[in-house]
């Protein structure tokens, strides 16, 4: 049955790194479910490592929403690294402000989508954040997903390819808080 709930009745929780074996298999779920058919791309298997590596960071900052007990979406991130923001390579001038959160991670399962949960989910993410901006890649062959990240307030502001065997991602920066 599809559900009929929309994204305010969902319940968001928020993860921290100390929870990252309690909610790891349930990103790599979700993510697995989200990704379709993609989810064969030798790129794209190799998402387990990444939750690895962000999770692993002390600041990792976590959202899952949950329908019930069934987690549906999740969003997650870290503020970056202030002696690593490749970001600024693209900007110039490079703004002033500096502190900034590395959005990572979105995912909605197919049957919860246009609902809003990537929205919420994103929202309650960057919520609340003392970083004065978000940046986040999205790959350049998905257009309708970038639109989406604009009808945030992002903008995109350069493309890179951070690993040799990665897409090409455009490279989207927002000032926070979001409007
Ligand atoms: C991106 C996502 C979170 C958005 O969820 P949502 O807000 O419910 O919105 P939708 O699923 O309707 O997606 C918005 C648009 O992006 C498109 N889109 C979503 N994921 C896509 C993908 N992986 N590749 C190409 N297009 C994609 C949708 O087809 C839709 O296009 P439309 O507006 O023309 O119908 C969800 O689609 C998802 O989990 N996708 C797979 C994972 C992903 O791409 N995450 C983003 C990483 S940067």
């Amino acid at each position: 049955m599809e559900p009929s709930l929309s994204a305010a009745e969902l319940d968001v929780r928020y993860f921290t790194h100390e929870d990252l074996s309690q909610i790891r298999q349930t990103i790599i779920d979700v993510h697995a479910e989200a990704q379709g058919a993609d989810r064969d791309d030798e790129f794209k298997k190799k998402f387990p490592w990444f939750v690895d590596h962000w999770g692993g960071n002390p600041a990792f900052a976590c959202v899952i929403a949950y329908d019930g007990d069934e987690p549906v979406a999740f969003a997650y991130g870290a503020p970056a690294n202030p002696d690593h923001e490749w970001w600024r390579e693209h900007l110039d001038p490079a703004p002033k402000k500096t502190r900034t959160f590395a959005y990572s991670e979105l995912a909605v399962r197919p049957k919860w989508r246009k609902k809003g949960v990537a929205e919420l989910v994103t929202r309650m993410l960057l919520e609340n954040r003392d970083e004065d901006l978000a940046v986040l890649l999205v790959d350049v062959e998905h257009p309708r997903v970038q639109a989406l990240y604009e009808s945030w307030g992002f903008r995109k502001v350069g493309e890179r390819r951070p690993f040799p065997d990665s897409p090409v991602y455009a490279v989207m920066l927002t000032e926070l808080p979001l409007d």
